[in-house]
């Protein structure tokens, strides 16, 4: 029976699977690594402690007997390498907020349309292009030795077979890259000043970008979320998946896959490729979603345990008397773009307890993703049915809540292990085992339960929504 490796180097952990043919879960393993945030705002990690930590899983998972291993991870990360192909400094991550200077002169350099047309996204703060730029000013000694820039989990490949490679849907959140013709923009990277020789391969997902010692083929891989949609049997607009996923992660997404390019006029949802050739996806991604709940659980209720916090918010009705919540706790990309964003609660009464709050973070995330929703629908058709999956969709509370705010069916699958698990099905046609990524989702992604709104919620819901929307406006106003 074959054995298919996935590897998810995220950011907190590397998480490996091993499954079968059929998509059955044999093994799982993972070794977590810290972060460091050396200045408010910033994000780093050692790149050594991916690769330690991805050897590790891999022994666990007995990598060397693997058909096929496939590599997910986080995106955007720019690892700078020098002539020895040695980092020449910590990583910086996504979740970096310290680029909004660089974003601010990429758009005035290049004009936001223009932009939009070569890359089909706007300068975000966490993406890689503004990162480079941002060392240039800022450590020029490093900047000058750079030969080589990597995403992260292209390092753990270099070190895992000794290749310069990238994936096409993972070289979408650079910047620096062509989304529509699927291969970095000559143009862009031109007028930023970057070396085009410091770019590695940028492949198809499905490729093999090499062998490990053990003469296992790697696939390219790629971004987490394209691998995890594709874990989710997200792979076309129609067919398999119905085409639509939301993430309930510790940030939440909404992603659709697209048969044809299509970018957002605003750039306010991301328009990168997919992990199948010839697909795209676009994506509004909110940046606290579960997060939001891990965050009250730490201040107003630690000790007490997720299902416990959801009981006592299902004691409420729905929009919990009056209360609202904004959760741009960390700022939000989709739709605002706004890193300076903040969270907020509204409408507190005498009656309001933590089941009360517990609900209104919930409500402000499903509103949160239904504002991302309206501008990826906006680019296609409007979905009824989506696949779920993160630690929020473990509750039926969450799933009912999210399905009534976004009128949607709701669809579990049977295995929710993310994109170390659409890596796997990478790592399997990249081993021979299935003919397309298509294949790879119809053998092995079952549906295993569904959640629809209750009645009289989504009604209810639409109603509140403007309430809601209310909350960015107050926010702006009070930042002045
Ligand atoms: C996608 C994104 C996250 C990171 C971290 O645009 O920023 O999915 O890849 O997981």
């Amino acid at each position: 029976m074959p054995r298919l490796i996935g590897l998810d180097v995220g950011t907190s952990s590397v998480k490996g699977i091993a499954i079968d043919e059929a998509g059955t879960v044999l093994r799982i393993a993972e070794r977590g690594y810290p972060l460091s945030t050396p200045h408010p705002g910033w994000a780093e990690q050692d790149p050594e402690d991916w690769v330690r930590a991805a050897v590790a899983v891999l022994e666990e998972l007995d990598g060397d007997q693997a058909d096929g291993i496939g590599l997910a991870g986080q995106m955007h990360g720019l690892v700078a390498l020098d002539e020895d192909d040695r980092p020449l400094r910590p990583a910086i991550l996504w979740n970096d907020g310290r680029t909004q200077a660089q974003c601010d002169e990429i758009e005035a350099l290049v004009g936001r349309d223009r932009l939009l047309s070569l890359t089909g996204n706007r300068a975000l703060a966490g993406f890689t292009a503004p990162k480079l730029l941002w060392l240039r000013e800022h450590e020029p000694e490093v900047y000058a030795r750079i030969r080589h820039v990597l995403l992260p989990k292209d390092y753990v490949r270099l070190r895992l077979c000794g290749e310069l490679a990238t994936d096409v849907s993972d070289a979408s959140g650079t910047l620096l890259f062509d989304v529509a013709a699927r291969e970095w923009s000559a143009e862009l990277v031109a007028t930023l000043g970057i070396d085009p020789s410091w770019l590695p391969v940028a492949l198809e997902s499905v490729a093999v970008s090499g062998r490990t010692p053990a003469g296992v083929p790697v696939a390219a891989g790629a971004g987490d979320q394209a691998a995890g949609a594709l874990g989710v049997g997200v792979v076309r607009e129609t067919g398999v998946g119905g085409g639509v996923s939301v993430v309930l992660g510790t940030s939440g997404v909404v992603f659709a896959a697209r048969d044809a390019y299509a970018c957002d006029p605003d750039g306010a949802v991301h328009a990168f490729c997919h992990a199948v050739p010839d697909a795209w996806h676009v994506m509004g991604v909110m940046l606290s979603a579960a997060g939001s709940l891990a965050w009250l659980q730490t201040v107003a209720a630690p000790g007490v345990s997720n299902d416990a916090q959801l009981a006592e918010a299902a004691a409420w009705d729905p929009g919990a008397e009056g209360l609202l919540f904004a959760p741009y706790l960390a700022g939000e990309r989709t739709p605002h773009a706004d890193p300076a964003a903040r969270g907020m609660f509204a409408g507190l009464t005498l009656r309001h307890d933590r089941g009360a709050l517990v609900r209104a973070v919930v409500e402000g995330v499903a509103f949160a993703l239904a504002d991302g929703l309206d501008r990826v629908a906006a680019l296609g058709a409007r979905p009824t049915v989506a696949r779920v999956s993160g630690g929020g969709a473990r509750s039926r509370l969450w799933l009912q809540i999210v399905a009534s705010v976004l009128d949607l069916t709701l669809e579990r699958t049977a295995v929710d292990e993310g994109a170390a698990y659409g890596a796997a099905l990478l790592g399997g046609v990249a081993g021979g085992v299935y003919p397309s990524a298509e294949a790879a989702a119809t053998a092995c992604v079952v549906v295993a339960d569904t959640v629809s709104a209750p009645p009289g919620w989504t009604a209810r819901y639409a109603a509140l929504r403007p309430g809601f929307s209310a909350l960015y406006e107050a926010d702006r106003a009070l930042r002045g």
